[in-house]
């Protein structure tokens, strides 16, 4: 059944702004839990669509109706995976400049010279039923020796360069970003769910 309206369990006044000029366009509109000031939900989760769905269904069932979430992270091969779903937290004073130097020296401090890395992101689109879908966006790459800062980014971008170019995240516009970034994929293929409705 076409869906016409939308719940987006986010705070983020980037990520909210981003999902709603995807989906009005396709007749969908969006209400998030900062226009219905609904509390954030603790992502208690080990993993991304554990904690993506904690908050979509959360929200889904207490207000009644569909609603997006989204959880994302940087796991890095030396590390075994980690900071994963912890990247917030993982930052010093979530301050990302010193999370990106923690990340820098305990990469030099572990055994694996391994660079790779990758970017995750869990979508879950929750009914109030119970039932729900989820849809994964991935990007490869690796992490840079040294913050290579540009114009854009935030988080961990400095220090993520993705596989097929010679600049970090932070260098690339937010459009060529999209294009091919974990969170960019995930929310393709949310959209192409929605419009199949
Ligand atoms: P969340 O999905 O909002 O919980 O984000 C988790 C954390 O992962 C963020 O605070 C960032 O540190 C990191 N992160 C997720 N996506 C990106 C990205 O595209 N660039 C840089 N850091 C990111």
């Amino acid at each position: 059944m076409k869906i016409t309206e939308i719940l987006f369990a986010s705070h983020n006044a980037g990520k909210i702004k981003e999902i709603k000029q995807m989906l009005e366009p396709l007749g969908i509109s969006v209400k998030s839990a900062e226009d219905l000031e609904f509390p954030d939900v603790e992502e208690t989760g080990t993993t991304f669509a554990e904690n993506s769905l904690l908050k979509s269904q959360t929200i889904a069932k207490a207000l009644g109706k569909p609603c997006i979430a989204d959880d994302s992270g940087l796991c890095v091969d030396a590390l075994n995976g980690a900071p994963g779903v912890y990247s917030a937290r993982y930052a010093p004073d979530r301050d990302f400049d010193k999370g990106m130097d923690k990340l820098l020296q305990e990469m030099a401090a572990s055994n694996n010279p391994s660079r790779k890395a990758h970017f995750a992101c869990v979508i879950s689109l929750a009914y109030p039923d119970g039932t729900h879908k989820i849809f994964e966006g991935r990007v490869e790459g690796h992490i840079a020796e040294q913050k290579i800062v540009g114009a854009q980014g935030f988080g961990y971008d400095p220090v993520f360069v993705p596989d097929g170019f010679d600049k970090s995240f932070a260098q690339m516009s937010k459009e060529d970003k999209n294009k091919i970034s974990h969170r960019g994929r995930a929310m393709q293929k949310l959209k192409e769910y929605l419009s199949t409705l």
